[in-house]
């Protein structure tokens, strides 16, 4: 479709989407080039010209054309908007059988979390063919829901709940972006939305449920044991948004790349320094503006009462991993 030419149409919305959009557009080209058109005849045929020093006649309206041509505006005003309606219904509209999955916004990431418990971060995984409703909401700021490939998009509010609701009908990977500027690391809030075959999504939920009942699973509650603190600290690294901001390596982004961090000494923009060991880590997450590394601005968020100490040390553990 026009103006959309490499956006793949994956969700069955998506069709209509541009067919409305398109039609929009290709009425918009015909009026300007009608109006243009008019504009630069008349200013030719009615210039004053030197050959002829007359003054141009005085043209009376014709209201014939003046009501005829409103009339012709109007009705098409109105098909776009009976057509816009009609379609944002269907959009709207949730079948009973719809797969639930809630969206948490934060900043700077997405979590999602299924009917099972099954939690993941800025990655969405649904069967084709299946409709789909996510419930979301926002931890602190307003953030928008926004997925190109399915024509979608929706503020994800704090202190309520939105929600969208879309049937994938491409399999593949569609980025999912935040389309309301929530800070910083707003650019980094990517995610994707994976569609996958009915029968590899119910095959990938039932091993894991298998594995939640039998206690194997990886990095879940039940099996302490037998994942260890590094990577169930990697895991809330990414969980908890530490990516956003803060590299496994040693570039720069919004704050300080973490690997070498453990037991080096830091700088801080006040000039002093510090050891960085478990309470400098631990200061950081609690108070992170209380002591901020040499040539970063204070930023970050604090994740003070939302980490329990375990969650803590785990992600101590991770850093102090990170070579
Ligand atoms: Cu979240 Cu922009």
């Amino acid at each position: 479709m026009i103006g959309t030419i490499n956006l793949p149409q994956a969700s069955s919305m998506a069709g209509n989407v541009d067919a409305l959009y398109s039609f929009i557009l290709i009425i918009s080209i015909v009026s300007f080039v009608i109006i243009v058109g008019a504009l630069v005849y008349f200013s030719y045929k009615y210039s004053r010209k030197k050959s002829n020093p007359d003054t141009t006649s005085y043209i009376h309206g014709n209201t014939a054309l003046e009501v005829g041509m409103s009339a012709v505006l109007f009705v098409i005003v109105m098909l776009i908007f009976a057509w816009g309606w009609i379609d944002y219904k269907k959009i709207r509209s949730v079948p009973a059988n719809a797969l639930e999955i809630n969206v948490i916004g934060q900043q700077w990431l997405w979590n999602l979390e299924y009917k099972n418990g099954r939690q993941l971060t800025n990655e969405l995984i649904v069967p084709k063919d299946t409709p789909v409703k996510l419930i979301m909401g926002s931890k602190d700021v307003l953030h928008s829901f926004y997925v190109p490939a399915f024509r979608l998009k929706q503020d994800v509010v704090p202190g309520q709940f939105t929600y969208i609701s879309f049937t994938a009908i491409e399999l593949g990977e569609f980025p999912i972006f935040c389309a309301e500027f929530c800070g910083t690391a707003h650019s980094g809030m990517i995610g994707k939305v994976k569609v996958v075959e009915k029968a590899d999504y119910e095959k990938w939920q039932n091993i894991w449920e298998l594995e939640q009942r039998l206690g194997v699973s990886e990095a879940s509650e039940k099996s302490g044991e037998q994942v260890s603190p590094v990577e169930r600290g990697k895991e809330l690294f990414t969980k908890q948004g530490c990516t956003a901001c803060h590299s496994t390596g040693s570039n720069k982004l919004v704050g300080p790349g973490l690997a070498g961090l453990f037991g080096r000494e830091t700088t801080l923009s006040d000039g002093k320094k510090v050891s960085a060991d478990e309470n400098y880590i631990r200061k950081s997450l609690m108070e992170p503006n209380a002591e901020v590394v040499e040539g970063f601005t204070p930023l970050m968020p604090t994740y003070k009462g939302q980490l329990s100490d375990e969650e803590l040390n785990h992600l101590i553990a991770y850093i102090k991993s990170l070579k």
